[in-house]
């Protein structure tokens, strides 16, 4: 095969295979915060969770998916911090090692086009508008629900699917007409209210499954 084959069929592959979740963390802190307190940084520790469970396989680290947190508390919203499962070094699965890299995150200088703070780990100030414009530019973006489209009967139509989904405290009305405006469905995995990362432990495991 030629080189530029190759290049082709490679650059295919990465593009047309990403995966993605964005969860709106509606107090999570945008200052810096103790790593003995994470639940007390506005409910931290469900993101951590969010990005364990997205990230991590047994003893590996999925391909191909980003999480995005959207950060709303004080005292710098917005925040956002991207993870790339891709490049990402030197973070384990516990909440505390998670949330040490999103410490490291806050510590930077935010702007609008996005900085490094690891390897795999980015910050940018977007609010939630600007950052679903960015992201609909290659994902197609679905609201999670529990009203929603039974997400097994759709998984195995998904391209470059991105889910968004609220934390403990759900998404407010007024950013779920925002989130609408970018959606194409509004899927859901039961018509049980399920944890965050519960969400995104489900969702990848009925994508993995329409997969195989
Ligand atoms: C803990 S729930 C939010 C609960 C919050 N009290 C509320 O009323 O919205 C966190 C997020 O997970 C998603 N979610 C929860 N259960 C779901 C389900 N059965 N199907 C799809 N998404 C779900 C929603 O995006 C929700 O905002």
């Amino acid at each position: 095969m030629c080189g530029i084959c190759l290049l082709t069929l490679t650059y295919n592959i990465i593009i047309y295979h990403m995966r993605g979740f964005l969860v709106i963390g509606n107090k999570a802190t945008t200052g810096p915060f103790s790593l003995k307190n994470i639940p007390g940084a506005g409910r931290m520790d469900i993101l951590c969770r969010c990005i364990s469970q997205a990230i991590f396989l047994s003893h590996s680290i999925r391909e191909s998916m980003e999480v995005y947190l959207l950060l709303l508390g004080n005292p710098n919203p917005p925040r956002v911090v991207k993870i790339r499962s891709d490049e990402l070094r030197g973070m384990s699965p516990d909440e505390r090692s998670v949330a040490g890299l999103i410490r490291k995150a806050l510590k930077f200088k935010a702007r609008e086009k996005w900085t490094e703070t690891n390897s795999g780990v980015f910050i940018s100030k977007k609010d939630l508008i600007g950052l679903l414009e960015e992201l609909s530019s290659f994902y197609r973006i679905y609201y999670m629900r529990e009203d929603g489209k039974d997400l097994r009967k759709l998984a195995g139509k998904m391209k470059n699917p991105l889910f968004v989904l609220g934390d403990h405290l759900g998404v407010k009305k007024e950013d779920e007409k925002v989130i609408l405006q970018f959606a194409e469905d509004i899927v859901s995995i039961s018509k049980l209210s399920l944890m965050a990362e519960q969400c995104i432990t489900i969702a990848n495991y009925e994508l993995d499954r329409a997969a195989q």
